[in-house]
């Protein structure tokens, strides 16, 4: 064969995998897979995954490609990830974003490379302005602190000490919480903090237990709970009349059934439960549990969920088109049904408004779970809103 010919036929074999390259749509999924964090990577690749099967993997004509990398919680290694995800594999959305840092440390780069970062897990509340490609469907919390404050001046609760993990979403949690329980009428006694990284509860706790308060308000991040219950109880504190009061990333229910029965009655404020009573959150931990050997699905898989349901929607809008700020604009105001409830994407702010739960720990057929007793409907980040 001449030498053109056979460029030809080369040429012609490339063209398909060139076309079908063009045809799919590639999500970057950055998780913490490993380390301190790893519940929640494993949580939302579950959820993602349970999409996928559910949903099928075509959107308006193109195949949907997701690509997992585990940045280990350093916020470093999830800059870098993004970098090559977008260079490299040219992915179209930006996804995951286990902590605060993660997602603050990959804003520049979805604003350089007009590239959505759905955030899925992380909550402090200033993340959504660190880009204009910031879309969020996990939380902020504020938006669980502040019903929690509104609650306990309510119920009798006079004097708090609040004890937060020392970084953003820690430190809106001890803001938002002191400053509606004092606009209230309650008196914050002190505000504690802890490491993040391999927290050492028993000087606080020792602390509190000395103040005895009427309560102590808590936040640290998921899969940090069972740990700070065990010396919660360890100390005595479970038992010495200050009450535990909580966002409910500490009654994790990734965690929840291994806390014992010392929590059973810890009221708590989220977005969702494993045990919200609607039929679409049933037939979510139904197939959930499936799918992950009988694994609980908690409020990061939500996030998960309800992300990929966002990318999805706004390709549907967008007729598959990928362009960034198209992606964008489609995700602002989109509505729709969660397993935790109504959610919407807040046009102005990229925000998520959702409902707030007030939940009650009890034991039910052996197993322990949040059950809600009371709902504060769309609820907007109260940090942002304050700004207006
Ligand atoms: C964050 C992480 C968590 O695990 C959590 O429960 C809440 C907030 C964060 O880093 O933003």
């Amino acid at each position: 064969m001449l030498r053109r010919e056979l460029l030809a036929i080369a040429a012609l074999s490339v063209l398909p995998s060139v076309a079908s390259a063009q045809d799919s749509v590639k999500i970057g999924l950055i998780l913490p897979m490993t380390g301190q964090q790893a519940s929640t990577g494993k949580q939302i690749d579950a959820a993602v995954k349970l999409y996928l099967a559910q949903k099928g993997t075509t959107v308006a004509g193109k195949k949907i490609e997701v690509i997992l990398k585990d940045d280990t919680s350093v916020p470093d290694v999830t800059k870098r990830l993004a970098q090559e995800l977008v260079v490299n594999d040219k992915v179209a959305v930006l996804a995951g974003f286990g902590i605060t840092p993660s997602a603050m440390a990959t804003a520049p780069i979805a604003t350089q490379a007009k590239v959505p970062e759905v955030v899925m897990a992380a909550g402090t509340s200033s993340i959504t302005e660190a880009s204009p490609f910031v879309v969020r469907t996990s939380f902020t919390l504020a938006q669980s602190s502040v019903p929690m404050a509104e609650w306990a001046a309510r119920n009798g609760i006079k004097k708090v000490i609040t004890l937060v993990s020392d970084y953003g979403p820690g430190i809106d949690a001890e803001k938002s919480f002191s400053d509606k329980f004092k606009a209230d009428g309650g008196t914050i006694v002190e505000n504690l903090r802890i490491p993040m990284r391999s927290p050492d509860f028993a000087p606080v706790l020792q602390k509190a237990a000395d103040a005895k308060p009427d309560a102590l308000f808590v936040f640290v991040p998921s899969g940090t709970g069972a740990q700070f219950v065990k010396q919660f109880i360890e100390r005595g504190l479970d038992k010495s009349g200050v009450k535990l009061i909580a966002t409910g990333d500490v009654t994790d229910d990734d965690q929840l059934n291994g806390m014992g029965d010392a929590v059973v009655g810890v009221i708590n404020a989220h977005n969702y439960s494993a045990a919200h009573d609607s039929a679409a959150n049933k037939a979510y931990v139904e197939a959930f549990k499936k799918a992950n050997g009988g694994l609980r699905p908690n409020f990061m898989s939500v996030g998960g969920w309800d992300g990929m349901e966002l990318i999805y929607g706004a390709l549907k809008k967008t007729n598959g088109d990928t362009n960034g700020e198209k992606l964008v604009a489609a995700m602002k105001g989109m509505a729709w049904e969660s397993p935790r409830g109504p959610i919407s994407i807040d046009p102005d702010t990229r925000d998520i408004v959702q409902n707030i739960y007030i939940r009650k720990v009890e034991k039910k057929d052996g197993e322990l779970y949040n059950v809600e007793f009371a709902t504060i409907p769309n609820v907007k980040d109260p940090v942002k809103a304050a700004k207006k």
